[in-house]
């Protein structure tokens, strides 16, 4: 028969164990990339010489990503062209620059989120004539968009 005292600490070691463990998984889980085309391959290209959270931290556009990239693999960052193109679309796609696609100026959608000048202009134009675009759907609409661009963009816009 286990005292008292033996089956008070039984418990505790238990239950330390068990919320250390819940720490360590939620730490795990706070590491982990979003789902989607290009994760594998930061997965097997980024993790060499520092932790993934120095790449998730940051928010930057399409263009300074694969600047960042192009850095990287001077330093010694090893993939093919291929992958080299997944991770930038990738980052670009899940940690770019949020925009706020009513109060930015068209040099700045044009920048930040790879718009062409054109393109920007015509958010700009749509947004004067109409007033505020009110979701995803209704900036599809805005006349000259590449659809490839919104899509790559979209967890990037506000409204
Ligand atoms: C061969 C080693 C190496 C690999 C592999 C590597 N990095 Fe780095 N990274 C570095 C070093 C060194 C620094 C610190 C640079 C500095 O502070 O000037 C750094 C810093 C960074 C930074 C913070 C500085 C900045 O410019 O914002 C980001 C973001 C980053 N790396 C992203 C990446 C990405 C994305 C990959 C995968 C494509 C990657 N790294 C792979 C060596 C590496």
């Amino acid at each position: 028969m286990l005292s008292l005292y033996t089956r008070s600490m039984i418990r505790w070691v238990l239950l330390t164990i068990f919320t250390s463990g819940a720490v360590a998984l939620a730490l795990s889980q706070s590491n982990d990339l979003p789902e989607g085309k290009g994760k594998e391959v930061l997965e097997r290209m980024c993790i060499n010489c520092h932790g993934l959270e120095q790449v998730t931290a940051q928010r930057y556009s399409k263009k300074y990503w694969g600047s960042v990239v192009d850095d990287m693999v001077s330093r010694g960052a090893e993939g093919s062209e291929d992958d080299v193109n997944l991770a930038i679309a990738y980052l670009a796609r899940n940690f770019g620059k949020p925009v706020n696609i009513n109060s930015a100026t068209a040099k700045d959608i044009e920048t930040d989120l790879s718009f062409t000048a054109a393109e920007a202009q015509s958010v700009v134009q749509y947004r004067t004539d109409k007033g505020a675009i009110k979701s995803f759907e209704e900036l599809a609409k805005v006349p000259g968009l590449r659809a490839e661009v919104l899509a790559e963009q979209k967890k990037n816009i506000v409204y």
